[in-house]
């Protein structure tokens, strides 16, 4: 077909840093992979036979809208009693087909043309195709290792400009796993009142983090009335494959964001969205299991790439590592393709999350806990051979 026929938004958006590497991954046998962003566990079992159950009944029917009544009453209800949050079930809540629809709508919902959204990098690598594809324009603002991978309120004041109109903030975060303390999210949200920003807080991986208390961005003081808060069942519940997200917002937010997901979307499937009043039923134990669970591997892997001279800061939550390469004068993705041709092991190219962090790859532990032994053991034989070959070609010169 003419390639003209593509629009010129789409065709001018860059295709995605590792999609070519993944490829590369699936073509091959026996690869241990530490790339992929989504848990190993499979969504336990009450959840599953709760949405079998559904189908028995026969329940294959749209929902409303906005989503279950039920659903967004149990997720009101879980965000009172567990942080205090105050959202209305009717007017405050939408389920959505996961938190990436509901990014999606977030940006749609308050983007005029041309105006700027500030995307702290590194990041997930949907935020800046998300907001060029609504109109607006991604003004990426790079964190670096020595500042804990943190946006600090001078950064975020010096990238307001007058067409800024809000900040997409991630913690904890997709790829470094390092979250924020509630003085520092203080911090950042006075810039925020003081330039008058909407914040769409993505906090998918909230509940899973490791001794460190998260606090959602609605709960900073009068952050509510103009904060998206975003989050899901994919991660922590082991959800990915059900696609249910929700946001909650000011109504008026909650209700553009509706609008455009009942022409686009029209509702989650019922049957997610009933297994997903399960997971809040119920669910809570298996959370607490895969997260100590995670939390073991968090401490092996941080330790063990630390050992090896790939240095990486702790994650206070997600499932990632994201350690510095700079000492194998590799870049990302020659690290990566060599980590994988010679060893069968693939972690991300830091570069997939921002041009700036070529020194970095991004590593999963959602992967058990033998396979991530032997995933270190192989990183280890590779570091030693990288290592010993720079040696080489020093003394040569
Ligand atoms: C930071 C972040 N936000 C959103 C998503 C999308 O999640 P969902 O499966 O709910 O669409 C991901 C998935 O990896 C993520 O890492």
């Amino acid at each position: 077909m003419n390639d003209n026929f593509v629009a010129k938004k789409v065709k001018n958006l860059a295709p995605s840093g590792i999609r070519a590497f993944f490829e590369l991954v699936l073509g091959m046998d026996d690869v241990i992979s530490l790339g992929v962003g989504e848990p190993d566990f499979i969504t336990p079992w009450r959840i599953r036979e709760t949405g079998i159950f559904s189908l028995e009944q026969g329940l294959t029917s749209y929902t409303s809208n906005k989503g279950l009544y039920k659903l967004r009453l149990q997720i009101s209800k879980f965000l009172s009693r567990k942080f205090g949050l105050d959202y209305c079930a009717d007017q405050e809540i939408l389920i959505t087909v996961g938190v990436s629809e509901a990014l999606d709508l977030a940006v749609r919902a308050i983007l005029n043309q041309g105006e700027e959204i500030i995307i702290p990098q590194p990041c997930y690598v949907s935020y800046g195709p998300v907001v060029e594809l609504a109109g607006g324009v991604p003004i990426f603002v790079p964190t670096t290792e020595e500042n804990g991978f943190k946006i600090n309120p001078k950064q975020l004041e010096s990238a307001c400009t007058k067409k800024t109109k809000g900040l997409l903030l991630n913690y904890p975060c997709n790829p470094t796993g390092v979250s924020y303390t509630k003085k520092e999210l203080e911090a950042i949200n006075r810039v925020c009142k003081k330039h008058n920003l909407v914040v769409i807080s993505d906090e998918i991986y909230g509940d899973l983090t490791y001794n460190h208390p998260h606090i959602p961005y609605p709960m900073l003081k009068g952050a509510k009335e103009y904060t998206i808060y975003l989050n899901g069942f994919s991660k922590a519940y082991a959800m990915t494959g059900w696609r249910i997200g929700y946001a909650c917002g000011p109504e008026n937010i909650i209700s553009a964001m509706t609008k455009i997901h009942q022409y686009t979307m029209l509702c989650a499937s019922i049957i997610s969205q009933i297994a997903a009043c399960e997971a809040l039923h119920s669910g809570k134990r298996d959370v607490a299991r895969m997260k100590q669970e995670y939390n073991l591997r968090k401490n092996f892997i941080f330790s063990s790439f630390n050992e090896l001279g790939l240095k990486c800061i702790e994650p206070h939550g997600a499932f990632y590592v994201f350690p510095s390469i700079e000492q194998t004068g590799l870049s990302s993705l020659e690290f990566a393709n060599r980590l994988l041709a010679e060893h069968k092991v693939a972690v991300v190219p830091g570069v997939a999350f921002g041009q700036d962090y070529d020194n970095y790859v991004r590593v999963s532990y959602a992967t058990n806990y033998s396979q991530l032994k032997e995933a270190i053991k192989r990183i280890k034989i590779f570091m030693r051979d990288i290592l010993k070959r720079n040696r080489f070609e020093y003394n040569k010169k």
